[in-house]
């Protein structure tokens, strides 16, 4: 068998086209917020702001010094949470050393209303308790869930196995996995017999960051297989699948470059155009609410 490329390139172009009449109806503004200068994250940061431009969106990018505090980290997001003209924010993960053990104080000091990301537990509660609380869904499950829709890969009822349980992708994909009727499994890097679980998968995701761990021989004949995991090395963007290898065995694989990527991108905007819509309703609501006191 040879598998059906999933282009995560494709459908992200198609949402992204989408969102242009709404950016320009609404004019929603992104600021990304870098510590330091991890070369993943100025890759990651470069594709979302070049979509950012694609689709007229503006965006600022705040770069802070590599030995920046939490003191004045946590004053920025006060100052951006406090910001009107700021629709949504995000801090790029991973933060540097002396800051990385406060990334949960760090998100949570973001207002729910401009995680765009949706990493805050607000935002993560609301994705937990059903599909249809989902309001700002973290950016890569959100993307993963479209990716299947669009190539019209059913959900409800499939045992979908999820490798890797990080709070920002195999936590919350499992859970909206779960509540689109699939039977979930999450395996880890202290999980026995990875493989025997892998190949019970009729969707397999692999969101480890562990080039080619994902060999031909651990997945089911005929299983649709979303690389997730991306590692970086001298010939350049890997996934966690033995891309070829398991190319022969799957039904349908999302590639890497090209697969999840752009699709966590175009979940992101939709999630600040979305922000930016809430804000505008929240201001006519709390308007209108005045006009009916007087
Ligand atoms: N680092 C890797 N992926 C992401 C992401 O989706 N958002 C942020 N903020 N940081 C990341």
């Amino acid at each position: 068998m040879t598998a059906r490329i999933l282009s995560g390139t494709e459908v992200a172009t198609a949402i992204l086209e989408t969102l242009k009449k709404k950016v320009k109806q609404l004019d929603p503004k992104l600021v990304v917020v870098q510590a330091g200068d991890n070369a993943a994250s100025n890759s990651y940061i470069k594709q979302k702001l070049k979509s950012c431009e694609a689709i007229g969106m503006r965006h600022e990018h705040i770069q802070l010094a590599e030995e920046t505090g939490l003191p004045e980290l946590m004053m920025l997001i006060e100052n951006l949470n406090r910001e009107p003209d700021v629709s949504g924010f995000i801090i790029q993960l991973p933060l540097p050393k002396q800051l990385e053990k406060h990334t949960p104080q760090i998100l949570r000091a973001i207002t729910p209303t401009k995680d765009v990301d949706g990493f805050g537990a607000y935002n993560l509660g609301k994705t937990f308790l059903s599909k249809e609380f989902e309001d700002l869904p973290p950016a890569t499950p959100a993307g993963v869930i479209e990716l299947l829709h669009y190539y019209k890969v059913p959900i409800e009822g499939q045992h979908a196995v999820v490798v890797g349980r990080s709070n920002i992708v195999g936590k919350p994909l499992a859970i909206m996995l779960l509540n689109r009727g699939a039977t979930v499994t999450v395996c880890h890097s202290k999980t026995a017999g990875l493989s025997l679980i892998t190949k019970q998968a009729d969707i397999l995701f692999c969101a480890v960051g562990k080039p080619g761990m994902i060999t031909a021989d651990m997945v089911k004949p005929g299983a649709v297989v979303i690389d997730i995991g991306v590692s970086r090395d001298e010939e350049g963007l890997k996934g966690d699948t033995d891309f070829i290898s398991v190319s022969e065995v799957a039904s349908a694989i999302t590639p890497t470059p090209g697969g999840v990527g752009p699709m966590t991108v175009a979940s992101l905007l939709r999630n600040v155009v979305r922000a930016k819509q809430r804000q505008v309703e929240m201001i006519n609501k709390t308007r209108n609410l005045d006009e009916s006191m007087l």
